[in-house]
C-alpha cells in the first residue's frame, strides 16, 4: 500500500459534490502538486486528509492505516499537517508561542515544547524575529510561521495550501527551497498551488482537479502541455517550464 491512498473519496454541501470519486496515492518522499481552478475542490480534498470533514465516500489511508474520518487531532499525531489558506495565527502572540502550540501535539513540557519550537524556527529562519507578536511579520513571515507550527507537530506528510499566494518573487523562491528542505529531511508533500513557476519545478507528480473531478495525473512536463488541463486550468499560464 502507498503511504498516502486516496480512494474513491467524494464530499458533498448539500448538492454540490465538491470532491468527485478522487482516487490517487503518494510515495513517501515524494513532492506532489495539486491545482486546477478556483473551486475545483482542493482546499476540500485536504480537509478530508485532515479530518476537518469525514468524506461523504471513499476512504483514506496514511502509513498504512485507514484514517478516515478520524477527528482531526488523531490525524495530526498519526503525522499528518497541513497549513491553512488563509494564514490562522494568533496575532496576540509570539512567533514562538505561536509554534510551541504546535509543539504541544506532542509533549505536555513546557520546556521540551519550547526546544522544539526554537528548532524549528531556526530550520525555517524566523530565529531573529521569535520574540515579536505575530500580528507584526510580513505576510511572508505569517506564512513561514504557519510552516513552522505545522512542522513543530513532528508530521510525516506535510499539506501546504496556497504557501505562496501573494508572495513577491524572491520570497516565492525561499518558499520553494524552504519545501525541498523538507522534502530532504524525509517529508511528504502535499503543495496546492495556483503559482504553476512554483509548484511545476519542484513537484514530481501533480494531480489536476476540476469541479471536483481528478482530471489528470501525471509529471509536470506532461500535465503542461496535456490539453484537457490547458482548457480547465492553464490556459495563459505558458510560463511554466521545469527549471
Ligand atoms: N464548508 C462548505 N460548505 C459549502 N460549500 C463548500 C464548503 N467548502 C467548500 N465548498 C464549496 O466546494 C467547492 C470546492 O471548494 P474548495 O474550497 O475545496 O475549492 P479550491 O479548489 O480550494 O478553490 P480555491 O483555489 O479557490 O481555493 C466550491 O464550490 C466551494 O464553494
Ligand atoms: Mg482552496
Amino acid at each position: 500500500m502507498a503511504f498516502l491512498e486516496i480512494r474513491n473519496v467524494a464530499k458533498s454541501f448539500g448538492g454540490l459534490m465538491a470532491n468527485n470519486d478522487i482516487s490517487f496515492s503518494v510515495e513517501q518522499g515524494e513532492i506532489i502538486g495539486l491545482i486546477g481552478p478556483n473551486g475545483a475542490g482542493k482546499t476540500t480534498l485536504f480537509n478530508c486528509i485532515a479530518g476537518f470533514y469525514p468524506p461523504t465516500r471513499g476512504k483514506i489511508f496514511f502509513a498504512g492505516e485507514d484514517i478516515t474520518g478520524l477527528a482531526p487531532e488523531k490525524i495530526c499525531l498519526k503525522g499528518v499537517a497541513r497549513t491553512f489558506q488563509i494564514v490562522r495565527i494568533f496575532k496576540d502572540m509570539t512567533v514562538l508561542d505561536n509554534v510551541m502550540i504546535g509543539a504541544f501535539c506532542r509533549t505536555n513540557s513546557t520546556s521540551r515544547a519550547r526546544a522544539k519550537a526554537e528548532e524549528i524556527l531556526d530550520f525555517v529562519g524566523l530565529t531573529d524575529v521569535q520574540f515579536q507578536i505575530s500580528a507584526g511579520l510580513t505576510l511572508a513571515g505569517k506564512k513561514r510561521m504557519e510552516f513552522a507550527k505545522a512542522l513543530a507537530t513532528e508530521p510525516n506528510l506535510i499539506m501546504l495550501d496556497e504557501a505562496m499566494a501573494g508572495l513577491n518573487p524572491s520570497e516565492t523562491r525561499d518558499a520553494v527551497e524552504l519545501v525541498k528542505r523538507m522534502r530532504q529531511k524525509g517529508l511528504t508533500v502535499l503543495l496546492v498551488e495556483h503559482v504553476m513557476e512554483a509548484v511545476m519545478p519542484i513537484s514530481d507528480r501533480v494531480v489536476v482537479l476540476d469541479y471536483g473531478v481528478k482530471i489528470a495525473e501525471d509529471k509536470p512536463e506532461n500535465i503542461v502541455t496535456n490539453e484537457e488541463v490547458i482548457k480547465a486550468y492553464l490556459g495563459e499560464k505558458v510560463h511554466v517550464a521545469r527549471q
